[in-house]
């Protein structure tokens, strides 16, 4: 088996940003079932809620289970499947406060994933991993032997996870793949508590009329990919045999600094005038990603969509239809936001 068409498909994190938008692709891919475990601690019901609420429309019967992915409960989802996506996870910020808790989510509860999945004859593992375990680019593009030094627990407990993954591979021949997207827009992404991202929260700032926040010098680079070419991209390599026991970048190609991201906003949002605010630089910042996606388009033939500047674009629209107002959104902004709001090790 390859194909996602017809498969019984588990995504841990799969009421999240990218993972809501990985359900949207495996039912368009005609998945015979989607079971999303996630906690909600960050992801979102609504994220999903179009699914379930009209499962006989689709071929896919999508279903939540609310849990943590440390439960034996959550666990045993994966003896009922045949392809596995791993997403859940804790983010970056999140690290730089709670550690522990980071590390437990990120690391931990992928070995035990691993092993069940490795017990129940999964047909396919995909580890979703990221570019933050790269460090800052020494050189760029970014191919997938670029050095891995992680600069946070984050990039460090991602690290763990995909080596846990290529061990199973490697040791007991599990059919594991491993993706490192890199940063990832669109639809559903967090501009709230620490799991806000520099471009939606500049978003909700500019239309609140506020200008958007530069951290450093602001010529730090991203590579940024939608989220529609992300979850493809993901089902892509997922069906691809010829990707099993290998690990793959997948980014946009395009490289933008955070001062051309905050002018791409104001002006998107119809205000050019906004002049940005310059903050001293954040703990662990990467200074450079920059994808080579040649691997990915060698095996899949993937190549991104949606460009930068559409995206934007589009995503301040969507921002524009939120139920909540700018304002209300604004309001759950942390300036601050890889600060502890509670005692380190305390689990939220
Ligand atoms: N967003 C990006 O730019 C980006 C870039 C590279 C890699 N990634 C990777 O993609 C994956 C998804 O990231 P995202 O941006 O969608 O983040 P997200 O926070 O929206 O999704 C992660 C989901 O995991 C859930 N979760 C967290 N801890 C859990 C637990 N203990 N048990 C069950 N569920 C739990 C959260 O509620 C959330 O819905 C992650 O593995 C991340 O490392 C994201």
């Amino acid at each position: 088996m390859s194909g996602l068409n017809g498969a019984r498909v588990l995504v841990t994190g799969g009421a999240g940003f990218i993972g809501s938008h990985l359900v949207d692709e495996l039912v368009r891919r005609g998945a015979a079932s989607v079971t999303v475990v996630d906690n909600l601690v960050n992801g979102r019901r609504e994220n999903i809620a179009h699914h379930i609420a009209d499962a006989a429309a689709d071929d896919a019967t999508v279903r939540l289970v609310a849990d943590d992915i440390r439960s034996e409960a959550a666990l045993a989802l994966v003896d009922d499947a045949d392809v596995v996506f791993h997403l859940a996870c804790l983010g970056v910020r999140h690290s730089l406060h709670n550690p522990r808790e980071n590390h437990e989510v990120n690391a931990t509860a992928t070995l035990e994933l691993l092993e069940r999945a490795r017990a129940a004859g999964v047909r396919r593992f995909v580890h979703v991993s990221s570019s933050e375990v790269f460090g800052t680019a020494q050189y760029a593009p970014m191919n997938e032997e670029h050095p891995t030094w992680p600069e946070t627990v984050y990039g460090g407990s991602k690290l763990a996870g995909e080596a846990y993954a290529r061990a199973a591979y490697r040791t007991h021949g599990m059919p594991v793949v491993v993706v490192r997207p890199f940063n990832t827009f669109g639809p559903r992404s967090h501009f709230e508590g620490d799991s806000g991202e520099v471009l939606p929260r500049t978003i909700v700032r500019a239309l609140c009329g506020l200008p958007g926040f530069v951290y450093g010098d602001g010529e730090q680079t991203r590579d940024f990919l939608h989220v529609s070419d992300t979850a493809r991209a993901l089902a892509e390599i997922a069906e691809c045999d010829a990707a099993i026991g290998r690990t793959v970048n997948v980014g946009s190609g395009a490289e933008v600094t955070i001062n051309e991201l905050v002018e791409t906003v104001a002006r998107l949002a119809g205000r050019p005038d906004l002049e940005p605010v310059r903050l001293e630089a954040r703990p662990g910042d990467v200074r450079r990603l920059l994808v080579d996606n040649t691997l990915v388009s060698e095996l899949t033939g993937f190549a991104p969509r949606t460009g930068f500047e559409q995206g934007v674009a589009d995503l301040v629209d969507w921002f524009r239809t939120r139920p909540e107002s700018p304002e209300e959104m604004l309001s759950r902004i942390e300036d601050r936001n890889w600060v502890a709001s509670e005692p380190a090790g305390v689990t939220s």
